[in-house]
């Protein structure tokens, strides 16, 4: 099984360490049990005035149909690795709170919702890979999604597959280094984009 922790400058926990987003999942269905707590685990994310923005579309390969609808919405280069996953998910934000308003962070709950999805899967031995090249409209279309949901991310779950499965150029991908800005280049005080005291040691 391919693993790729993080190369963290401080220490962080164990399942936020190991989680990465694959493209060769493993041709192995996901447990029920397991995708209800994933799914549980999203439903218990934190929520601005406790909205709870996020809906979820999920199919599973044992319905090739339906399956098939949510993966024909994926753009094709996604569509040529997504293919493999046993389950896609689709997040979708509701975009304004009961009385009309706006919400401003319904897209920053549903990715909550989504890392909390994600953590889980981690912990149950499951990887996920989010996408965001798929065709918003074209799921609005195929689902009936009303005009005040918008369709944010594919998710695809499943165990982790043999790199060499992947064609050309997604198998180098698959095994390069993760990368990240150090904290030195996001984390401010004072002033913007004057690096935090507490990173003195770092610069
Ligand atoms: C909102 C979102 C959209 C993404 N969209 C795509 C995508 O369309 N196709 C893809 O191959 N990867 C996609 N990714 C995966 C990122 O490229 C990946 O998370 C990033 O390179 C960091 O790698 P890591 O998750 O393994 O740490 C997406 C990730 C997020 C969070």
């Amino acid at each position: 099984m391919t693993e790729k922790p993080a190369p963290t400058q401080y220490p962080v926990h164990e399942l936020i360490r190991s989680r990465w987003s694959p493209r060769a999942y493993a041709d192995r269905p996901v447990e029920t049990d397991k995708l209800l707590s994933l799914l549980e685990a999203a439903r218990w994310a934190p929520s601005s005035f406790n909205h709870q923005p996020w809906r979820f579309i999920i199919a599973t390969k044992e319905n090739p149909t339906e399956y098939n609808r949510l993966l024909s919405t994926l753009v094709e280069f996604n569509q040529g690795w997504a293919k493999n996953a046993p389950v896609l998910i689709l997040a979708v934000a509701k975009l304004h709170f009961d009385d009309g308003k706006l919400n401003r962070h319904a897209f920053h709950d549903v990715g909550l919702a989504l890392e909390n999805l994600i953590i889980q899967a981690t912990a149950l031995g499951l990887s996920a890979h989010q996408i965001a090249g798929f065709q918003a409209d074209q799921a609005r279309k195929e689902y009936g999604i009303p005009s005040e949901y918008e369709p944010s991310t594919v998710i695809t779950i499943g165990y982790v597959g043999d790199p060499q499965s992947l064609a050309d150029g997604l198998r180098e991908r698959e095994l390069a280094p993760r990368i990240r800005k150090p904290l030195t280049e996001i984390v401010f005080a004072q002033k913007w984009e004057n690096v935090s005291p507490i990173l003195a040691d770092s610069v």
